[in-house]
């Protein structure tokens, strides 16, 4: 009788330790889960998949009704009211992705320049001519360069299934494409930016440094690395952001400008210092820095004021780097080539190009009987 008790006892204890273990592996487990969905958001959807795991998607963003209660809301042109609905959408679904593309988020450290360019899905000519010239991915001086376009859809029905298809039969061949479902419009080049930086800040965190600019643009790749390379700081770790330097300007409130932003968008009259988008070059320490900044500042379409934006709220700065010319050459004489090579042999950056004057530059630029005078060079 002591005997069965006793035994009775202890298994009872084993199923309360047992049961206590799988408890215990249970709450494990939906801590996991928990931090998972934290971490991805609240208003992510999860679905669970046959195999145990989950897939995350964002909800379609509903377009905001309230924006038409803005005063003076209804004289605003199209694309401004536009913009007003979906101000607050931040998130699509991704049509092309490239996880892989900087070896992993521990390996993306051995990226020193990431060229981020942005395109619209038509721009099919400029993305070849680039992947030729400027944009190669290579190694120079020691160093990897890696190249990524981005993308939002063009068109609607039809004419939208067609663009896309270019850029998934691209991806296929050179695998350089992040595409997300969203208008590529002008008002939106702000969120392409966001969503890009949040696509480093997963896939590619390391990276040195990157060049962020459009795709019209003659970028002089291997003057930049040489440039980073010769900073004090050349790992990244510390806050560059440089290139042509735009100060004291606000926002244009004449209807008819392409940058005009009426006071329903921003009410201040002024901008804070920041760089012209065609192109500039920032750190991988200050990029992560703007994308955090950028999780509590209201989007203003004109991406390149938000960089500033993101840049002051972090007490950080843009400088002036005179080798970024996104404003053009200035070519002393109306008689002299304003292709010359020698102009380009030494800048950073100028815009803009057309592509087949950008495949004979990188040619001409790289020719090595190309003989400059000291008054062809400019700084
Ligand atoms: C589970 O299935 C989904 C698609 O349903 C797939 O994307 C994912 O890679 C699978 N995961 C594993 C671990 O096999
Ligand atoms: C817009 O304003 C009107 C009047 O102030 C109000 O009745 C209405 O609820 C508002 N609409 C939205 C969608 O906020
Ligand atoms: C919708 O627009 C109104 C008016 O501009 C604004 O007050 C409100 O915060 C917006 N809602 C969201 C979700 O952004
Ligand atoms: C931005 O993209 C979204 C999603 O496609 C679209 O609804 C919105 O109209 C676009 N905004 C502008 C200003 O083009
Ligand atoms: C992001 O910014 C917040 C303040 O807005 C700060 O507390 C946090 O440490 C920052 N995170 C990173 C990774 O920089």
């Amino acid at each position: 009788m002591r005997n069965i008790r006793a035994k009775t006892f202890l298994m009872v204890g084993a199923l309360g330790l047992l049961v206590l273990h799988l408890c215990k592996d249970f709450i494990d487990h939906k801590t996991i889960r928990l931090h998972v969905d934290v971490r991805e958001n609240n208003n992510q959807i999860r679905k669970p998949t046959k195999n145990n795991s989950y897939v995350f998607f964002w909800p379609k963003c509903q377009q905001n009704i309230s924006a038409a209660n803005i005063s003076g809301f209804s004289s605003l042109p199209i694309p401004i009211k536009d913009f007003l609905y979906y101000r607050h959408c931040r998130h699509f679904p991704m049509l092309l992705d490239l996880p892989d593309k900087c070896g992993g988020a521990d390996k993306s450290a051995d990226v020193f320049l990431l060229l981020v360019i942005k395109s619209s899905p038509g721009n099919y000519d400029r993305r070849e001519v680039l992947r030729k010239t400027w944009a190669k991915e290579r190694l120079h001086n020691g160093v990897w360069i890696r190249r990524i376009f981005v993308s939002g859809t063009s068109g609607s029905g039809f004419e939208k299934e067609r663009l896309n298809k270019i850029l998934e039969l691209e991806q296929q061949e050179y695998h350089d494409i992040l595409q997300w479902d969203f208008s590529d419009t002008f008002y939106n080049l702000t969120l392409k930016q966001i969503l890009f930086l949040e696509w480093m800040e997963r896939n590619c965190p390391n990276a040195r440094f990157l060049l962020n600019g459009d795709d019209d643009v003659f970028a002089n790749t291997d003057n930049m690395v040489v440039y980073l390379q010769s900073l004090k700081d050349n790992d990244g770790s510390k806050h560059l952001f440089t290139g042509h330097l735009i100060q004291n300007v606000g926002p244009i409130r004449s209807s008819g400008s392409k940058y005009y932003i009426p006071v329903q968008v921003q009410e201040s009259n002024s901008y804070p210092s920041y760089c012209g988008g065609g192109g500039f070059l920032l750190s991988g320490y200050t990029a992560l820095v703007i994308y955090n900044m950028s999780l509590s500042i209201t989007i203003l379409p004109i991406d390149d004021v938000y960089m500033g934006m993101c840049l002051a709220k972090a007490g950080l700065s843009p400088s002036s780097h005179m080798g970024v010319k996104t404003a053009g050459l200035y070519i002393p004489s109306s008689t002299l080539d304003g292709y010359d090579p020698c102009y380009y042999k030494d800048v950073l950056l100028v815009h803009r190009f057309l592509p087949h004057q950008m495949y004979l530059m990188w040619h001409r630029i790289h020719d090595p009987t190309l003989k400059c005078s000291p008054s062809t060079k400019r700084h």
